[in-house]
């Protein structure tokens, strides 16, 4: 068995089974820290106790932590040896808002989750403005959070979440409504007999609701997260087998009378990965948007997440002319949940180079885009990432790391510059 299916069993006590990306992420918004070397896997974890076996020698546990608790310091060190740090200073955010038209650079928290909201490092970079104009709740308005009880919303969480960006003077990209993973227990049961009426009933009322409620306080949301495989063929969700096909429109159509019901401004997203490039999955999105444009019902944009790997992310022109495929329906596009990690740690100092080269593409296909609207990294420090726990072995894939572990300063890599550089080559 891999760590990853051990892991998947260690972690069955979340609202959902795990093993896409987005998937794992369920376990990663649980996850406060991991260590790893070549034998030993360590995940601290807010789910239950486990301990864990894999193949080889490698094995590893999963202990149980308050999720408010704070990481723990890791015991392997994987942070490079040769790191080079960055050097502008002018921040990704105002880079980012120097385009005409002006864009943002925002990132994913997990609040409350990992714990990062009590590092005062973590807090006080989140706070930014120079680097981060939008924030994205990592995971506190997903199903499981907002509506735990059918019909018994719970705001608390996303509330907090919008109050804090917004004292801060930072836009949200609301996420998300209807997804397939951490959907609340009373939604997934499987003695719960839904028809495709009560659970069409279900999911109109959710999205209804959580609209209405934050209105125009969401610069956007992300109303249906991952509908597709990769192949371009529907993901098999509960909503897909249980309405149909018809689940996605009867979403969207929700989504644009709750809009239209209160006057609200907020843009209604498609979002999923393995789209930022031309191939079937893209094509198949595209032709989601052309479904509900056919329709007359609104969709504003397409979420890209761009999960990448350092040496094989889509060079730039391959993102811009997929992206142009997209704004061409008359969408906007926004890269959602950007992240370029390392398959071998510690990085290698040409691995190093090759990760800002790799943010640099990214960025600078959506300045060369007048409908990419902006940037988000999903989240900007390793000590608090999804990857590791996920992709084990695998991580230094976001713009910041903390040497010296949790509640340590945090160090701008040089991947920062390629962020820059590639707003700053935007035409
Ligand atoms: C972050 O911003 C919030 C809201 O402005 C503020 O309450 C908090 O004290 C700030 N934290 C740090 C560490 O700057
Ligand atoms: C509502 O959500 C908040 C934030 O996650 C949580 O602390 C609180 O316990 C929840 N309230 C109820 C009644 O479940
Ligand atoms: C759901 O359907 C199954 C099979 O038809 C039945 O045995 C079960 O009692 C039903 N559950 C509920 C809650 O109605
Ligand atoms: C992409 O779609 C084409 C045409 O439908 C199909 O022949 C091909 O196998 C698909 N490729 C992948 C990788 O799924």
């Amino acid at each position: 068995m891999s760590v990853r299916s051990l892991l998947t069993l260690g972690l069955a006590a979340l609202p959902a089974v795990l093993g896409s990306p987005l998937e794992a992420r369920a376990a990663a918004a649980k996850t406060t820290t991991v260590t790893a070397s070549a034998s030993t896997v360590t995940v601290t974890a807010s789910a239950s106790t486990v301990t864990v076996t894999a193949s080889g020698s490698a094995c590893g546990s999963i202990t149980s932590a308050p999720s408010s608790s704070h990481t723990t310091s890791t015991s392997v060190n994987t942070n490079p040896t040769t790191t080079e740090t960055a050097t502008q200073t002018i921040g990704f955010n105002k880079a980012a808002k120097s385009l005409s038209p002006k864009r943002y650079f925002g990132t994913a928290a997990d609040i409350p989750g990992t714990g990062e909201n009590q590092d005062p490092y973590y807090m006080a970079e989140l706070n930014n403005t120079k680097d981060f104009g939008q924030l994205t709740p990592a995971n506190i308005m997903k199903w499981y959070a907002t509506e735990p009880e059918q019909g018994v919303f719970n705001y608390t969480g996303g509330n907090d979440f919008l109050a804090l960006a917004e004292a801060n003077g930072q836009i949200v990209r609301c996420h998300n409504l209807v997804w397939y993973n951490q959907l609340p227990y009373w939604l997934t049961n499987p003695t719960t007999n839904w028809t495709a009426a009560t659970l069409t009933a279900v999911m109109e009322n959710h999205i209804t609701n959580l609209i209405e409620y934050w209105g125009d306080r969401c610069y956007a949301w992300d109303v249906v997260n991952e509908a597709l495989n990769d192949d371009g063929s529907w993901r098999e969700t509960i909503f897909y087998e249980v309405i149909g096909p018809s689940y996605f429109d009867i979403a969207y159509k929700t989504a644009q009378a709750a809009v239209k019901a209160k006057g609200l401004k907020v843009k209604l997203y498609y979002n999923d990965y393995n789209i930022e490039y031309p191939g079937n999955k893209s094509t198949a999105a595209q032709n989601l948007v052309k479904g509900l444009q056919s329709q007359k019902i609104k969709i504003d944009g397409v979420g890209l997440q761009s999960h990448f790997i350092i040496g094989e992310t889509p060079s730039q022109a391959t993102q811009e002319s997929n992206m142009a495929a997209f704004t061409g329906l008359g969408v906007d596009v926004a890269v959602t949940e950007l992240d370029v990690r390392s398959p071998n740690l510690p990085p290698t100092a040409a691995q190093e180079t090759q990760q800002k080269a790799d943010y640099q593409s990214t960025v600078g296909a959506c300045a060369n885009t007048q409908r990419c609207v902006g940037v988000t990294v999903w989240d900007f420090d390793d000590t608090y990432s999804w990857i590791p726990s996920t992709f084990p072995g695998q991580g230094y894939g976001d713009l910041f790391f903390q040497p010296g572990g949790p509640d340590t300063p945090l160090v701008k890599k040089v991947a920062a510059d390629g962020v820059i550089a590639g707003w700053e080559s935007g035409t």
